[in-house]
């Protein structure tokens, strides 16, 4: 019996399918990209249909459409489970003065840093913003991102943290890629609070939170056009020497709890505080940067369901030598994910690609592993592991084709979008001759 599809994606040279339903991969088993030579896929009512090699599937799928991927790589869409990307202006004055050798934090307790991206982000407009934003997303799906979390964060203050929720809302109604939202009040202690972090991190919790909150229930995310038709939300604090104790960290974690946030954590991008062994008691998603995180708590994490996400941009951005220990985590049975930390200050990547050619080299990741947590445990980091992340029937068709003879050429090479073709939602949204 021939089975009826809207598109069949066939003579791959390698499908990468990744499947992995019992969760994320963890340890080895991100070296398992679940490849099929000579693979097709194919999609119906903007789903993943069927995976297999391209003979059997032209027998058994008659489609609408058929698309030749000419012996390239097919494999899921990028899931990018950690960005900033709302923000207005520019940091690229602050890069000179890091060059002639100014430190980050150090720029940041003078007033700039993350604050002066704040200041730019007030002023603009909430149509200004969503504009901008769009551009970068547009790139990012250029370079086969099709899923991408964003945190709020350069608002901190009530009414700005709620411009760059909605711009964020905005952005889900029209994008082709899903997006995730993060609330960020706590990214860093305002002007206007400077010596009463407490105080703030008051404010964050009474004030800031309800009111995302409300905003979240009042528009939702659902709709039955999408897919996933509901999206989870998440609070984030950026837990560091300079930010937020690990005391107000755990505070504002577990009041978002309360209105239904789930929890990421930024810890260990300068100074251990502690922070990884708290987003295990807490029972967060994800904990994120984890440059300096001690042997103890790695052992800790990797025997935990948190994901770990490494950012290698923001190291090599900052002009850094020291990377997250991720061989260490994934060794011990851990699951690791990438992201691309995209933001003014420390990384201004919008590039799955050159993240994984940094993991491979910085983190010690081989290509197979850089590719497993850039996808399916990258979309475990934002929740969504059921829903993308893999070329698993009943997922999201979110599929790229890569100009390549192997997947190790994503790691191997960097510097070009290897990525020629992006379909997300079973749509074909773009498709280039090199
Ligand atoms: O993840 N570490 C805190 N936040 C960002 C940087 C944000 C900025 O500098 O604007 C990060 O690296
Ligand atoms: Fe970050």
């Amino acid at each position: 019996m021939t089975a009826h599809a809207d598109l069949l994606i066939h003579n791959a040279g390698q499908l990468l399918a990744l499947a992995s339903p019992g969760g994320p991969k963890r340890g080895a088993a991100m070296r398992d990209l679940g490849l099929i030579a000579g693979g097709a896929v194919a999609v119906r009512d903007r789903r993943i249909m069927a995976v297999g090699p391209s003979a059997k599937l032209r027998r058994a799928v008659h489609a609408a459409n058929y698309l030749d991927a000419a012996g390239g790589i097919v494999m899921p869409g990028f899931v990018d489970p950690h960005t900033h990307l709302v923000w207005a202006g520019d940091r690229a004055g602050e890069f000179e003065m890091r060059i002639a050798g100014a430190g980050y934090m150090e720029i940041m307790a003078a007033g700039g840093g993350i604050m002066n991206t704040v200041r730019h982000t007030r002023a603009a407009s909430l149509d200004d913003l969503v504009a901008q934003t769009r551009l970068r997303l547009d790139r990012m799906l250029a370079h086969g991102t099709t899923t991408v979390e964003i945190k709020t964060g350069y608002g901190l203050n009530v009414q700005d943290e709620l411009k760059q929720w909605q711009a964020i809302r905005r952005l889900q109604a029209k994008a082709p890629a899903t997006l995730v939202p993060t609330f960020l009040g706590a990214h860093a202690v305002p002007a206007e609070y400077q010596g009463h972090a407490d105080e703030y991190a008051n404010l964050v919790i009474d004030e800031m939170l309800p009111a995302i909150a409300h905003e979240a229930s009042e528009a939702p995310i659902a709709s039955p056009d999408r897919i996933p038709a509901v999206l989870p939300v998440f609070c984030d604090v950026f837990c560091e020497d300079g930010a937020f104790s690990l005391d107000q960290s755990r505070r504002i974690l577990e009041a978002a709890k309360a209105f239904g946030f789930r929890a990421k954590i930024h810890v260990d991008e300068f100074k251990p505080l502690g922070g990884t062994r708290l987003a295990v008691e807490l029972g967060a998603v994800s904990a994120d940067h984890l440059v300096c995180t001690p042997p103890d708590e790695i052992e800790l994490l990797a025997h935990s369901d948190v994901v770990a996400v490494a950012l290698p941009g923001t190291p090599f951005g900052l002009g850094h030598h020291d990377y997250t220990p991720a061989r260490a985590i994934v060794d011990a049975g851990g699951t690791l994910a990438l992201a691309t930390d995209c933001n003014p200050g420390t990384c201004w990547c919008e590039s799955m690609q050159l993240i994984i050619a940094l993991a491979c080299r910085y983190l010690r990741l081989t290509p197979a592993e850089a590719i497993s947590a850039a996808t399916i445990n990258a979309a475990h980091a934002v929740g969504l592991g059921r829903e993308v992340g893999s070329l698993e029937p009943g997922k999201r068709a979110d599929l790229i084709i890569l100009a390549a003879p192997s997947y190790t050429h994503l790691g191997y090479r960097f510097g070009t979008n290897l990525v020629h073709t992006v379909i997300a939602g079973g749509q074909l949204l773009r498709q280039t001759d090199d």
